[in-house]
């Protein structure tokens, strides 16, 4: 279970000066808010945010940030897609960092509806081909996960921390004060990740699909947006649960009711 240290992050991984931190889990939850993990990585004494969250939370993540990392020292901010608990922040964070967003050239045109923002600061993943150079020269990797669930939708890959950020693959929704950081008992997590999945996922085509881009990548941690983390044998547990899952249109009957 979070304990009451969790509230303020967790530095996951860390060697020479690479980082990749958990932003901590929300103290004041609230009923009917989906709860949402955020991330940093620091390499070199620079910062990159991944999904940071939407407006609700903006002023938890702000200080939470601000613990490990002067905010002017943030370069890239990632949105793995569109929705509001990713990206509704976004016209706050150019506001108060100096970073570039980068989220797929599908959503652009339509982000601007989360407030006022410069344009000029916000990349299409599509013009990185499929890597995103940090200021060390070390490159952080960009995924295709298009249709789980967005149509333009990425997953991340850090290779000095081997963590595979996948946005809302992985997900998990917890029971009101059910939270905990790591995956222990898969098939007891299932109860809380396979509904969610089997609805918000396109199909296994797709699964398959993402699964052939990832393969060659030496993955340690899953990291979703939503629920907690997989590491050791949990990984292999979630890969080979979600290659083998129908979903979305291939159990259509069952949605369209
Ligand atoms: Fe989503
Ligand atoms: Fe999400």
């Amino acid at each position: 279970m979070i304990n009451s240290n969790d509230v303020n992050g967790k530095v996951l991984f860390e060697a020479d000066s690479h980082q990749f931190i958990w932003l901590g889990a929300d103290e004041e939850e609230e009923q009917g808010v989906v709860q949402t993990n955020q991330y940093l990585i620091i390499n070199n004494g620079r910062g990159t945010l991944v999904d940071p969250g939407g407006i609700h939370l903006f002023s938890r993540v702000v200080a939470l940030v601000s613990r490990y990392i002067d905010l002017d020292k943030i370069d890239n901010i990632f949105f793995s897609h569109q929705d509001p608990d990713v990206s509704s922040g976004i016209a706050l964070w150019l506001g108060v960092t100096g970073a570039k967003i980068y989220i797929s050239e599908l959503w652009i045109r339509f982000i601007p509806h989360f407030g006022i923002i410069d344009d000029s600061r916000i990349v299409g993943i599509e013009a990185l081909n499929g890597s995103l150079k940090l200021s060390s020269g070390n490159e952080l990797k960009l995924i295709p996960s298009h249709f789980l669930h967005s149509c333009g939708n990425y997953s991340f890959y850090d290779p000095i921390s081997k963590t595979l950020f996948t946005g809302d693959i992985g997900a998990a929704v917890f029971p009101s004060n059910g939270q905990y950081l790591f995956v222990e008992d898969f098939n007891k997590h299932l109860e809380i990740m396979e509904g969610f999945h089997k609805r918000y996922m396109t199909s296994n085509v797709v699964i398959k699909k993402w699964l052939s881009k990832i393969s060659n990548l030496d993955v340690k941690l899953i990291a979703p947006q939503h629920g907690a983390l997989f590491k050791d044998e949990n990984v292999d547990n979630f890969l080979n649960w979600f290659s083998e899952l129908r979903c979305g249109i291939d159990i259509i009957d069952s949605i369209y009711v």
